[in-house]
């Protein structure tokens, strides 16, 4: 079995895996690579990644991409993470959209297995009831997690946020600590396969008054970063509308005009209008 990778083969694939996603492996981080790549070498069978590789390069490894992608992406999530985020977004930055206008967009641009996009949702029934002024867009680069996402089943850590009355209200208990996720909640979330570094898909998919774009650009150099920001800003967000990164993530690196928003224990970027 492949546990090694050589130098020269590592630089073409981390080359390959950072021109087709922007995810930047750093130049020390071969074993997580190999870690990561040598369970899609048993799958081929294939006993070295020169061969997998060249594999991914030729005509026939298109299809290998996606499995590629989901090989190499992290998508550790929860409901409700960073509450102070969702409840910025709750009770200041929806209702300050809602004044311009009676329906908003929302995107969870990398929603990994959808607790994101569903806990805006949740978040937002519990304000305004099962008919939200909102529409939610949800994607992924991954279909593996994208699959997830769409069956709605969790275990205890991704509801672990949750009270007692919040997982009876919006989850069905099918089994020992495993629940899905009620149909009317489902329902308000569209799931699709978007690739952030993909110009063609993100000109497909409309205006958004807020982005959530969370824990997915730690993983980009800040290159492909700023390439993202400026789509948002310039091609998705309507002007006003908020941009929403990971609790620990700032832009202040990137040259950008977004304005710094500060809300209860959480900052957003606005688009000034
Ligand atoms: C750590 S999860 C973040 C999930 C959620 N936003 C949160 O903060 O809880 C990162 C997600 O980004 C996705 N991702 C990585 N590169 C991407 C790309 N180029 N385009 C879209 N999604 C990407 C991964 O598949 C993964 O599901």
């Amino acid at each position: 079995m492949a546990e090694k990778m050589d130098p020269k083969t590592f630089e073409a694939i981390r080359k390959f895996i950072y021109d087709k996603s922007g995810i930047f492996f750093e130049k020390n981080k071969e074993y997580l690579m190999v870690n990561r790549l040598k369970k899609r070498l048993d799958a081929l069978k294939m006993s070295n990644f020169e061969d997998y590789l060249r594999y991914l390069k030729s005509p026939s490894g298109a299809k290998e991409i996606s499995n590629l992608f989901d090989a190499v992406t992290i998508n550790e999530t929860y409901f409700f993470r960073h509450i102070n985020q969702i409840n910025a977004f709750k009770d200041s930055i929806v209702p300050e959209i809602l004044k311009r206008k009676r329906l908003m967009t929302i995107w969870s641009a990398a929603c990994s297995s959808g607790e994101e996009p569903y806990t805006l949702a949740i978040a937002l029934m519990e304000k305004y009831g099962q008919n939200i002024p909102a529409r939610i867009l949800a994607s992924d680069i991954s279909n593996e997690i994208l699959d997830k996402a769409k069956e709605g089943v969790y275990g205890e850590y991704s509801l672990k946020e949750l009270s007692f009355d919040m997982k009876k209200k919006y989850f069905d208990n099918i089994g020992p600590g495993k629940y899905k996720i009620k149909d009317f909640v489902k329902r308000k979330c569209i799931f699709k396969n978007i690739n952030l570094t993909d110009d063609r898909q993100l000109r497909s998919i409309g205006k958004m008054d807020t982005i959530f774009c969370r824990n997915v650009l730690i993983y980009f150099d800040n290159i492909s970063r700023q390439k993202v920001i400026d789509k948002f800003y310039n091609d998705i967000l309507n002007p006003g509308g908020y941009l929403i990164l990971g609790a620990t993530e700032s832009i202040s690196r990137l040259k950008t005009n977004f304005k710094l928003c500060h809300f209860k224990m959480a900052i957003a970027y606005q688009k000034p209008i």
